[in-house]
């Protein structure tokens, strides 16, 4: 058995910025805008924090607490935390579930997106943005008729990359690739680095486009949309997607926090670690919404767009701003980023498994690991283009998803975060409540008696299992 796939968090920022990295990434600023964009805006937001409070938070701290408490691969992890509680080791497949189900089934088209995101860097950097505002359709418009002349510039962009399965394929196999060599060669003190200056620059560069879509945007329509809920549009399909959302954007269910939980030196307190991660990510959420949706609203585009969402609305807007090619270029750069921050954390759960389990050495079990990824990932590529319209269930009456074809793509991500992330943080929260030790999770959390350990565990052993199966099983019915 392989040792430690990498030591102990150099320091507690370090552990934070990796914990941080990998919850903020597309989650946050694609899935969360066209999230709450298709399900009706603010009640899907306010229900959205009620479940990072109520379920994700208690969730991240059972799992880095389990994590730290097991030390190894998330599934051994669990077999060795069940074992401790005199339970059976089968409980390790919770972990199993998260590594392969979700962890390489969300990585499979993450990838997709994030190799969309390498292409607008390009894009960006060769003055792409600002030829919409160029193009002879657009110039000599003004108000309304120039937004909807710039507005089809803006879809034509991205379509034409949807339109073009080869170049897809090429950026998707780029992004898989830079993950595999980056959890293949160690998460290395240079990364640990540059995640701490490159996740405050992405906050920074997102205050300033929130600045920008304040001035220039309608800023008082996108707060309204965000913030003033109208519950009559709430369904279970709503609740059950803001759940999804939830562990998406925390990392949750599929491994990741119980393999970077088993690198946490004793010292560092889980519960305040959890706070911080939980208010990073979802305060990069929020103000990601408060830059998106002015310019939606400006521009006269559909708020219920979809993956496209942000591909069609920021690029416009760096068009028109003044210092668009660099600030453009320089967001999808750090998108990027983002993006691999928490790729590598996904790939990770499953690798350091093969090096654990199967003896593989770390590069053969990241080649395996991301090219299971990229193949199944070929699957959502086709459904941007060649198989837009294909409903592989369509057999059984499944044509369409909250308004969206039932294509690989939609069925995918739904799977993954409508069914296995759900289930995942019920098994999860049951685990760490009925099954785990109580006075291994006390000890290993440093808490006394009662306080903040208390309400955890009230909270994973007697709210989140009841309202999770209630969640699932009235959003899938
Ligand atoms: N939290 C990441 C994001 O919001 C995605 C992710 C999910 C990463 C699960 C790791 C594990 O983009």
């Amino acid at each position: 058995m392989a040792s430690g796939v990498h030591e102990q968090w150099s320091s507690r920022m370090a552990f934070i910025f990796a914990a941080v990295g990998s919850a903020v990434g597309l989650g946050n600023i694609w899935r969360f805008p066209y999230m709450a964009g298709e399900n009706g805006g603010a009640a899907f937001v306010l229900i959205y924090i009620a479940f990072v409070v109520f379920i994700g938070m208690p969730v991240l701290m059972a799992e880095l607490t389990i994590g730290r408490r097991g030390g190894m691969s998330p599934i051994n992890t669990i077999k060795k935390v069940a074992l401790a509680a005199k339970k059976h080791p089968r409980w390790s497949w919770i972990g199993g579930l998260g590594a392969f189900g979700g962890g390489l089934g969300l990585l499979s088209y993450y990838s997709v997106i994030a190799g969309l995101v390498l292409a607008y860097i390009i894009k960006g950097a060769f003055g792409a943005f600002s030829k919409f505002w160029a193009d002879p359709s657009v110039a000599g418009l003004t108000g309304d008729a120039a937004n909807a002349a710039v507005r089809v510039q803006s879809a034509a962009e991205i379509n034409t990359l949807f339109a073009d399965p080869a170049m897809m394929v090429i950026w998707h196999l780029a992004f898989i690739g830079i993950t595999v060599y980056i959890v293949a060669r160690g998460i290395n003190a240079g990364l640990e680095k540059a995640v701490t200056y490159l996740m405050p620059a992405l906050f920074f560069i997102l205050l300033i486009l929130v600045g920008y879509s304040m001035a220039t945007g309608e800023f008082a329509m996108a707060i309204a949309y965000l913030f003033e809920p109208d519950f009559s549009k709430v369904t279970s399909e709503t609740v059950l997607a803001a759940v999804g959302q939830a562990f998406f954007s925390l990392s949750l269910t599929v491994g990741t926090m119980l393999a970077y939980g088993a690198y946490l030196p004793k010292t560092i307190s889980i519960h305040k670690s959890a706070a911080i991660i939980a208010a990073s990510d979802t305060g990069v959420a929020l103000i990601a919404g408060l830059a998106i949706f002015p310019l939606v609203f400006a521009y006269g585009l559909q708020p219920d767009a979809g993956p496209s969402l942000i591909f069609e609305t920021l690029p416009i807007a760096f068009g028109a701003m003044p210092g668009g090619q660099i600030f453009g270029t320089l967001f999808f750069v750090l998108l990027a980023i983002a993006a691999i921050t928490s790729s590598i954390s996904l790939l990770e759960p499953a690798v350091s498994y093969f090096e654990e389990k199967q003896g593989m050495n770390r590069w053969k079990s990241a080649i395996f690991a991301g090219t299971a990824a990229f193949t199944i990932g070929l699957l959502s590529v086709f459904s941007y283009n060649t198989w837009a319209d294909m409903t592989p269930l369509g057999f059984i009456g499944i044509t369409e998803i909250n308004g969206a074809t039932a294509n690989f793509y939609t069925l995918i991500d739904f799977t993954v975060a409508n069914i296995i992330m759900p289930v995942g943080g019920l098994l999860l929260a049951f685990f760490a409540g009925w099954v785990a030790l109580r006075k291994d999770m006390m000890e290993e959390m440093g808490l006394p008696e009662g306080g903040i350990f208390e309400i955890w565990h009230v909270l994973v052993k007697y709210v989140c299992p009841p309202v999770l199966i209630f969640i699932i099983i009235s959003g899938l019915t």
